[in-house]
C-alpha cells in the first residue's frame, strides 16, 4: 500500500517514525521545503510510551512536490483541522484508483471531508494517541492509545481492514462500524473539558469546582449531545456513557450525576487543555471544528446552542488577543448563553 503522511507534526511524526521503524515505506509530506529539509537533517526521534527510536528521514519533501504523477495508495492526513480542510481537495488528485484519505483531526473534519469530495475516498478515522512534538522532529508518545478508524457512512468495509493491518505494523490501531459515534463521543468532551478549560485557563478539575464552571459544562455537554443525536448519531461510550444519568435532553443534578462527572474528572481532569497551549504558542485552534461544528449543525438540525456559541465568540476573542484566558470569562458566558436560550 503506497503511503504518503501529510503533517509531520506530534501525531504524523510518531506514526511515521513508528512505521519505518518496522520497514514500512512511507513517504512524508510537510508545509514546506525548509521543514522538509530540517526533517532530513534530524531525522524523526520518538521517547515515551511505546519506546523510543530514532530512524532516518530521507523521503521527505514539500507537499507541492508531490504530483499526479506520484500517486498514493493511502495518504494519512495529519495536520491541524483548518489546514486539513484547505489541503484535501489537492490530496485526492494524489490518490491513485481506488485510494484512500484518512483524516485523523479531532471535531467534524472526517464527516465534512467526505460529504465534500465522496466517502468512497474519505475514511473516517481519530486519534486516541496523545502525543506532543518537543522540537521539529522530536516527539514524544504520552499515552497507549490507538487510532480509530472506519466508514463515515457507518458499517464494516475489507478497505477499513486492510487499512488497519497496514497500519498496525508499526502503531495501535482497531476498526469501528460507528466513527461517526466514536468522533461525537471525543467531540461532546473536547467541547466542555477542552475549550472550557483553555477559556479558564485552568484544569477541568480546577473550573468545574465552581458554580459557573459546573453550570457551564452541563449546558455546552447537553447541548453537543441534542445536536448529535438529532443528527442521527450514535455517540458511543468513552470513559463514560454518553448520556448522562436520568438526562431528559438536560442534565439532572443527582448523586448519579455527579459520579458520572467523576469519571471524566478522573481520566481528564488534571490534564492541560491542548487548546490552552495553542493559546500560548499564539496558534490558530480547531475551534470551528469542536464547539463551532457543534453550532452549525445545530442551527441545520433546529437544535437552540446558545452556550456554545458564546464560548466559540470567546474563543476568537482571546485568539485575537482581545482577552486572555481567565476562569471568570465563564460566568460571562454563562449570562451570554443564558440571555441566548431566553431569546430562543
Ligand atoms: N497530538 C495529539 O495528541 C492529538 C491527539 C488526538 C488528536 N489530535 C489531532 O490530530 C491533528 C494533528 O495534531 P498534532 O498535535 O499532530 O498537530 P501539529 O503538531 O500541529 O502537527 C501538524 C503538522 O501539520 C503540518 N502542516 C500544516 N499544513 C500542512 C500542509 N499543507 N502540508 C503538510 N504539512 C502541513 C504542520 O506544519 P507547520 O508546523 O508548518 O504548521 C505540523 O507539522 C489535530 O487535528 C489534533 O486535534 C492530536
Amino acid at each position: 500500500m503506497k503511503t504518503l503522511i501529510v503533517g509531520i507534526g506530534a501525531l504524523g511524526g510518531i506514526v511515521a517514525a513508528r512505521l519505518r521503524a518496522v520497514g514500512v515505506p512511507v513517504r512524508l509530506a510537510t508545509r514546506n521545503a525548509e521543514s522538509a529539509a530540517r526533517l532530513k537533517a534530524s531525522g524523526l526521534r520518538v521517547t515515551g510510551v511505546g519506546g523510543s527510536l530514532t530512524v532516518e528521514a530521507p523521503e521527505v519533501t514539500a507537499l507541492d512536490e508531490y504530483s499526479t504523477r506520484d500517486t498514493f495508495d493511502l495518504i494519512v492526513l495529519a495536520t491541524k483541522a483548518n489546514d486539513a480542510i484547505e489541503v484535501a481537495p489537492r490530496l485526492v488528485e494524489l490518490l491513485g484508483p481506488g485510494g484512500t484519505l484518512l483524516p485523523i483531526q479531532n471535531g467534524g473534519v472526517p464527516k465534512m471531508l467526505a460529504d465534500r469530495l465522496g466517502g468512497d475516498r474519505v475514511l473516517g478515522g481519530l486519534s486516541n494517541l496523545g502525543a506532543t512534538m518537543t522540537a521539529p522532529g522530536v516527539y514524544e508518545q504520552r499515552n497507549a492509545g490507538h487510532l480509530l478508524i472506519g466508514e463515515v457512512a457507518g458499517g464494516e468495509s475489507q478497505r477499513a481492514e486492510r487499512v488497519r493491518q497496514w497500519l498496525a505494523r508499526g502503531v495501535e490501531v482497531r476498526v469501528t462500524p460507528n466513527i461517526r459515534g466514536a468522533v461525537w463521543s471525543k467531540l461532546l468532551l473536547n467541547c466542555s473539558v477542552t475549550t472550557l478549560g483553555a477559556i479558564a485557563g485552568r484544569t477541568m478539575r480546577d473550573y468545574i469546582a465552581s458554580e459557573e464552571g459546573r453550570e457551564l459544562f452541563d449546558r455546552t455537554y447537553d447541548e453537543a449531545l441534542s445536536v448529535a443525536l438529532s443528527s442521527g448519531a450514535r455517540p458511543e461510550r468513552m470513559i463514560v456513557d454518553p448520556v448522562p444519568p436520568d438526562w431528559n435532553g438536560r442534565s439532572v443534578p443527582s448523586e448519579a450525576h455527579d459520579a458520572w462527572l467523576c469519571q471524566i474528572l478522573n481520566s481528564y481532569g488534571d490534564v492541560k487543555p491542548s487548546m490552552l497551549q495553542d493559546f500560548e504558542r499564539g496558534r490558530i485552534t480547531e475551534i470551528e471544528f469542536i464547539n463551532g461544528y457543534v453550532v452549525n449543525l445545530g442551527r441545520q438540525f433546529g437544535v437552540p446552542t446558545p452556550a456554545n456559541a458564546a464560548v466559540v465568540e470567546t474563543v476568537r476573542s482571546i485568539t485575537r488577543r482581545k482577552i486572555s484566558p481567565d476562569p471568570k470569562l465563564l460566568g460571562r458566558i454563562l449570562q451570554a448563553s443564558r440571555a441566548g436560550a431566553r431569546r430562543k
